[in-house]
């Protein structure tokens, strides 16, 4: 499998390419993930996916085993 469901925080969902870059799929989705150093190091871009916290700057969209990824801004960013 090669693409992933994704439901973004405004309750749209797209299909999205497991590998892309969460940042590239999320403009593409028409979603606003807030940026910063884009280097992995200051937390703006963090985004929650099926609960766990990661860096959207530094991570792609991966598998899972569900076939969903349900993506949501993270409570508590850096800034
Ligand atoms: S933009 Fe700074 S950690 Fe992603």
């Amino acid at each position: 499998m090669t693409t992933i469901k994704v439901q973004w925080p405004d309750g749209r969902s797209t299909v999205e390419t497991i590998g892309q870059d969460w940042l590239k799929a999320a403009r593409l989705a028409g979603i606003q993930i807030p940026t910063g150093c884009l280097g992995g190091s200051c937390g703006a871009c963090e985004i929650d996916v099926n609960g766990a916290v990661v860096r959207a700057c530094i991570s792609t969209v991966p598998g899972s085993k569900s076939g969903q990824l349900m993506v949501d801004y993270a409570t508590d960013p850096h800034w």
